[in-house]
Formats: C-alpha cells, sequence, structure tokens
C-alpha cells in the first residue's frame, strides 16, 4: 500500500543552448539535436506536498502556488504535462499535490522559467516515484526526469545534469536520444566547466511567440532541412572545440547558431522579429570589444531579446568591466544576472 504524505523538494536550473533546439515532431521528439551550458544562478525550486485521495481520480487533484500565490493561469500547462506523463507515472491520479514554486530570477523578466520550472517538477515526482513505487540508481533516476521534464518542455531534459548536456539523436555521439537528455560524453576541456554568461535584461515583457508556436513555424519552412542538417553539422564540429579548448571556433559556431534561429523566426510564416534594437546595439559592441581586447567574449540569444554574453572566467575582470561599462546601459534599468555554468539539480 502507498504511504499517505510526503513532500518532496528540488532545484534545477536554466540552460542556454549553444546548439538550438527549434522545431520538432510529435510527443516532443527534437528535429535536430542540441547542445547546452546548464546554468547556475537561474534555477526554479519547487516543493510538492502531497496526501493519498481515497479513490482514483479522473482528472488531476492539485493546487498550484507561485512565489507565495495561488496561481491559476499555470494550471493548465500543468494538466497538459501531467496528460503526457500519466502512463510513465502510476500514482499521479491516486494523490492530491500541493505545488510550491518559485524562480530565482524575476518572472517576467523574459528568461524562460520552462526549462528550470519542468526539470524541476519532473524531480520531485520522480523523487514521489521513488519514494512510493521503487528504488533506482541515480543514472536511472536521472534518465527518466530528462524523460519526464522534455514532456513539459523540449529543453528542460537538459536541464537534470551539467555543464554540458546533450539531447538528440546524433549518428556519432553514443547514448543520444531523442527521449532524454545526456551529459555531453566525451572530453570537456577545462575552460568549460566554468564558462560565465552575463545575462543582458534588454527586454523585460513577455516573449512575444510562444516556443510551441515557435516550433510549428518550422513546418514548412522553407529553410527547415538545411537548418537541420546545419544542427547536426555544428554538433559534430563540437566534439574537437569542446576537447580541445578552440575557442575562435567556439564563437563562430555559438554565434551563428543565434542568429540562425533569429533566422528561421525571420523567414517563417508567419515572420518575427523578436530581437530590439538594443540586441543590435550589444551585439555591435561586442564584436568590436572583441576585434579590439582579443577577449574570448562572444553572444547567443534565446527567442527573445535578451543577450547572453559568454566568456572564460579568466577573462572576468576585463569584460563584466566592458559589460558594465559599454553595455549595462542598453539594459531595462541597468538589469543584468550574472550567471555561470553550473552542474544540474539538487534535491533540497
Ligand atoms: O523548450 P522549449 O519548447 O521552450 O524550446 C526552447 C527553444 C530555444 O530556447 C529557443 C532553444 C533551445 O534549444 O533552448
Amino acid at each position: 500500500s502507498l504511504k499517505n504524505t510526503g513532500k518532496v523538494r528540488w532545484k534545477s536550473p536554466s540552460n542556454i543552448a549553444l546548439v538550438k533546439y527549434w522545431g520538432k515532431k510529435k510527443n516532443q521528439v527534437p528535429a535536430n539535436p542540441s547542445l547546452s551550458f546548464t546554468l547556475d544562478v537561474c534555477a526554479t525550486d519547487t516543493t510538492i506536498s502531497y496526501h493519498k485521495l481515497d479513490k482514483r481520480t479522473t482528472g488531476f487533484s492539485f493546487d498550484l502556488l507561485f512565489e507565495g500565490k495561488l496561481k491559476s493561469d499555470f494550471r493548465p500547462k500543468i494538466e497538459t504535462f501531467f496528460n503526457r506523463i500519466d502512463s510513465y507515472l502510476p500514482f499521479l491520479r491516486v494523490y492530491h499535490f500541493k505545488i510550491e514554486t518559485s524562480n530565482s530570477f524575476p518572472h517576467s523578466s523574459g528568461i524562460a522559467s520552462s526549462a528550470s520550472g519542468m526539470s524541476a517538477l519532473a524531480l520531485c515526482l520522480m523523487s514521489m516515484e521513488r519514494e512510493l513505487v521503487s528504488e533506482m540508481d541515480t543514472k536511472f533516476f536521472n534518465k527518466k526526469a530528462s524523460f519526464l521534464a522534455r514532456l513539459g518542455s523540449g529543453s528542460a531534459c537538459r536541464s537534470i545534469e551539467g555543464p554540458l548536456v546533450q539531447w538528440g539523436n546524433h549518428s556519432t555521439i553514443e547514448g543520444s536520444s531523442d527521449f532524454y537528455g545526456i551529459e555531453y560524453p566525451y572530453k570537456i576541456h577545462e575552460i568549460f566547466r566554468n564558462f560565465q554568461d552575463t545575462i543582458l535584461l534588454v527586454d523585460e515583457g513577455q516573449k512575444q511567440i510562444s516556443s510551441s508556436v515557435g516550433h510549428d513555424l518550422m513546418h514548412g519552412h522553407p529553410f527547415a532541412e538545411q537548418r537541420f542538417g546545419q544542427g547536426h553539422s555544428h554538433l559534430s564540429d563540437f566534439r574537437s572545440i569542446l576537447a580541445d579548448g578552440n575557442l575562435d571556433k567556439f564563437i563562430k559556431i555559438v554565434e551563428s547558431e543565434a542568429l540562425t534561429l533569429h533566422a528561421m523566426m525571420m523567414t517563417s510564416h508567419p515572420y518575427f522579429i523578436l530581437m530590439k534594437p538594443n540586441t543590435l546595439e550589444i551585439i555591435n559592441r561586442i564584436w568590436s570589444f572583441r576585434e579590439t581586447s582579443k577577449a574570448k567574449v562572444c553572444f547567443t540569444l534565446d527567442a527573445g531579446a535578451n543577450v547572453h554574453v559568454l566568456y572564460p572566467e579568466q577573462e572576468k575582470e576585463t569584460v563584466y568591466e566592458f559589460i558594465k561599462n559599454e553595455l549595462l546601459h542598453f539594459c531595462k534599468d541597468e538589469k543584468h544576472i550574472c550567471d555561470r555554468t553550473g552542474l544540474g539539480s539538487k534535491n533540497l
């Protein structure tokens, strides 16, 4: 018989893609493989307190508190998620869940919270499975947590471990899967184990398009096949770059991936421009600074206007000085987050 009550808690980070996931098939299967840095500071902290119901429910029984307040607008997302994972977690309809969740970053910052939020939730549910149903080793636990997180939000499957996670079938990456993320299985040069990511909050508004709308735009997109092929070859290129710590090549691919992501949005039907004038100002300043200083700094973008400035730990002082002097005035109230690569989720 199942336990009556219990409580589980996880903190799970966000991640930033180096090779972008943009376009998907049925059941959250990515159209091309992706690779990301797991972040450290940007994270979601989620607690689930559960108690057993008298009988199985037809729907799902849960309350959702976001930063201490009941939040009804997140309910449909969780309903959809529960429906997708129902067949993998037999206890879902036997419990009432009180889900309390909070983010380390401002909600309206335009920073995607779906990766950290959905991975934290998936991890809590896996802890329940371990307590209620069966013991399992960490390897299996993480794999299934990533599998479930993917069904909440694709990129969430890359937030369980760190500092580098790969997701999606790729012919030369052993163990790669469309169904879950894996820790990048080949040599990673020390320089990529402590990389800095200063996130510049250019636009605090909500994203103009949701990522599910964005992924859909890749169906019938005139450049879809070329783009998916490019994702595959960029991932192949990363093998030696990551092993050797070749920052010049790293920069070329990372920036190209960011611009291609936005190029896909600009060339779809309907089309979107998610960059703001200040996004371009920042990119141009980064390029001039790199030219004159020879610092190994580059940018990447999500599906929005904010800029992630990436640089190695050794260059922290000079690059951050540059960011403060030349970039912060392009941000809303100089808002930014100093993040870095992290090792993944934590059980609290
Ligand atoms: O996980 P989703 O469905 O929100 O998609 C995320 C897409 C990008 O952030 C733009 C790219 C990526 O690989 O994270």
